[in-house]
């Protein structure tokens, strides 16, 4: 199949929060590098963006921001556009979930599959709240979590332990917003019958797209290994496009029903206002020849590849992504970018602190892009690679050749005279750049693609601090004008070779260079700059960033880091429950435990131990010594002397350390973990019994 056109879509952000790093280098980098590319081989692309503002993250930011969901959703898909349109995100819409056109299209998609019969309906039993009568998404059910034990997990996952979830398992599950415990109610809802298309699924898959990334690919064949099941795509939710469904009062498209529909609403939306730039929007998604390319992140994968194709499927009208690149993810400093840890580098704050390096960061992004695995973004690497590669490499070279161009031939493009062979090795060096560029952009592999460009800057480099021509011009300036003519025509290619990863460099070189177009068909040519063309003025391209900046940086890091230890542990107290009550005893068990009365007559920390302590007692019966964990939550034992403590007299003793051990001190276990010794409300005397 010849494809006459490339639909590019870029996965649509929850308007929860403003973008990050971490969103720029998965998803809008690599997808505007594909489509900058492919404009400039002069080929027709629409690419699209837009934000995600239904589901359940926009409803829970708003609870938590004291506004309405409404305000929210305005708030951020603004912030989020704005830092798109800032990082030179090129697309052709960004458009959001909320427009009445997507209401409209979504609404409608679905009322076709129920009319045509293409859902299953069912009633199971949901989490309710029957104070405030609503039943509750995964995301706001919170409860211990069973694989980690800690509190507070949510029941879709554990942010502690990284589990997936679901709210049956969670222990001792609660609302998140008011904390009441729950009960199961039944609930109607309409599924997608996935496992319907299954068998379909696996040929289109497994069998025609074995050339997607290995990563999609192996979650594709894991999810369908591991057979598919009916997907629920109505909720019960405030929130949302209402099921349009007589009897379906209350309930919303789920919110991944009506996201993956915003690519064809968002397509619809800008054909229809602009119908000479792009055609009618059928054309876009339901001619065959037309090439549509999803760029997501791995959280993302099963709902492109599995359960959006099989919802364009029961359409029947539409056409299927021909590929799926998607990225791993990255990671920051070592730990999971997090919006609601506020663990992130967003976008908007980057461009206050680093105001014009919208280049540099999408340079270090692509540098480091987590294409096959996950990768970290660490401050000292977006330095190094700012100032050893941008500035060392690429902007060293080019600024050598225009500086020296302007000092020895009037900022005007030299003649070039007889090559030597040296030259002509140079050239070779980089004769091919255009077909390895190609290739690897094409097999969606930016890193390699934008370290190829970077190789014809280093090419470039070299070729200057080998001619010396500073030196050379003393002696033979004809030689000096060839080598200073190549080099400029490299300095061009490399505008070109750019042009897709670095846009605002390339421009300001282009403007340096005299070149006010760029045609991707020239790459790779030596004769770019016609001899006598007059330079621009020249101006760094990069520029070495200190590190007191990234001090800066790493300072704003701890400064977040203690305040989420400092969240997580007070969200702990907050969530604390007892632990379940211990299967039935009874007394004849319990008295089988001798606990007695003693008094603490001494009580050291025990050498080369940080958590014992040694107790040394009178307990009425000649004294013993009890050694006890306790130490962590009694950093001065010394307050314990004097005390009347509870232990069990009758376990066997037991050597620790050294030391034997005769019993046990009886401790309660705080919120916090806190140990906290147990007494006597009033003296008694030593050894008595407890019962
Ligand atoms: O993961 C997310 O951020 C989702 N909002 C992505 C949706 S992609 C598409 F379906 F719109
Ligand atoms: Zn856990």
């Amino acid at each position: 199949m010849t494809f006459q056109r490339s639909l590019v879509t870029t996965a649509l952000p929850y308007a929860n929060g403003p973008v990050h790093i971490g969103h720029l280098a998965g998803v809008y980098v690599p997808a505007d590098i594909y489509v900058r590319y492919l404009r400039l081989k002069g080929q027709p692309v629409l690419f699209i963006g837009g934000s995600d503002e239904h589901g359940v993250p926009v409803t829970i930011r708003a609870r938590k921001e004291g506004i309405t969901t409404q305000q929210v959703v305005d708030r951020y898909h603004n912030l989020i556009k704005r830092s798109f349109e800032e990082f030179g995100i090129s697309f052709d819409v960004y458009s959001r979930t909320t427009s009445d056109i997507h209401h409209k299209f979504a609404s409608d998609y679905f009322r076709k599959l129920y009319d045509n019969g293409k859902f299953i309906e069912q009633v199971s039993e949901q989490f309710y709240d029957p104070e405030t009568q609503e039943f509750l998404t995964d995301r706001n059910i919170r409860g211990e979590c069973p694989r980690c034990h800690a509190q507070g997990a949510y029941g879709d996952q554990c942010e502690k332990c990284g589990a997936t979830l679901s709210p049956d398992e969670l222990i001792n599950p609660y609302n998140a917003v008011n904390g009441n415990p729950l009960t199961k109610k039944e609930t109607k809802h309409w599924y997608l019958p996935l496992d319907q298309y299954q068998q379909w699924l696996e040929q289109w898959i497994l069998e025609e797209h074995k050339e997607w990334r290995p990563n999609v690919y192996g979650q594709c064949k894991s999810w369908l290994d591991g057979g598919l099941k009916p997907r629920a795509v109505t909720r019960d939710l405030d929130w949302g496009i209402p099921v349009p469904v007589e009897g379906a009062e209350g309930k919303v498209l789920y919110v991944w029903f009506d996201a993956p529909i915003g690519y064809i609403s968002n397509t619809k939306e800008v054909c229809d206002a602009n119908p000479d730039k792009f055609g009618k929007w059928e054309t876009w998604w339901k001619d065959q020849s037309t090439r549509l390319i999803h760029f997501i992140g791995k959280d993302n994968i099963v709902f492109h590849c599995i359960v959006f194709p099989a919802m364009l499927k029961a359409d029947g009208s539409y056409i299927l992504p021909d590929n799926v690149p998607s990225n791993e993810f990255l990671n920051l400093e070592g730990d999971k970018i997090s919006t609601s840890r506020n663990w992130a580098v967003w976008l908007n704050e980057y461009l206050d602190d680093f105001p014009g390096k919208q280049d540099v960061l999408r340079y270090v992004l692509t540098a480091n892009a987590p294409e096959t695995k996950d990768n970290d973004f660490t401050w000292s690497d977006f330095q190094a690679r700012n100032n050893n590669e941008l500035v060392a490499i690429y902007g060293n070279f080019v600024n050598r050749a225009l500086v020296l161009t302007g000092k020895y031939f009037g900022g005007k493009v030299p003649e070039r005279g007889e090559l030597t062979d040296y030259d002509h090795e140079i050239l070779d060096e980089f004769g091919n750049i255009k077909t390895k560029l190609e290739d690897l952009l094409e097999g969606f592999h930016f890193r390699e693609a934008q370290k190829e460009a970077m190789n014809l800057a280093r090419i470039g480099n070299k070729y200057l601090a080998d001619m010396e021509p500073w030196k050379l011009i003393k002696t033979d300036e004809a030689r000096t004008a060839t080598i200073l003519n190549l080099s400029l025509q490299i300095a061009a290619n490399l505008a070109i070779a750019f042009e897709p990863f670095l846009p605002f460099s390339s421009k300001k070189l282009r403007g340096m260079l005299g070149m006010p177009e760029v045609n991707w068909e020239h790459l790779g040519s030596t004769n770019l700059l016609p001899v006598g063309q007059p330079l621009g003025e020249v101006s760094l391209l990069f520029e070495k960033i200190e590190d007191a900046a990234i001090q800066a940086q790493l300072d704003r890091l701890a400064r977040i880091k203690k305040e989420n230890e400092e969240k997580q542990k007070e969200e702990e107290l907050r969530n604390w429950r007892p632990a379940p009550v211990k299967e039935a005893t009874n007394i004849d068990e319990f008295d089988k435990t001798d606990i007695r009365v003693a008094t603490v007559l001494d009580c050291q920390p025990v050498k080369k131990s940080d958590r014992l302590l040694q107790f040394t007692l009178d307990d009425g019966m000649g004294g013993r010594t009890i050694l006890s964990g306790i130490a962590q939550s009694y950093p001065d034992p010394s307050v314990l002397i004097g005390k009347q403590v509870l232990f069990i007299a009758n376990f066997p003793p037991r050597k620790m350390m050294g030391i034997e051990s005769q019993g046990m001190i009886l401790s309660a276990v705080d919120a916090d973990g806190k140990l906290v010794v147990t007494t006597v409300s009033d003296t008694v005397k030593n050894g008595s019994q407890v019962g």
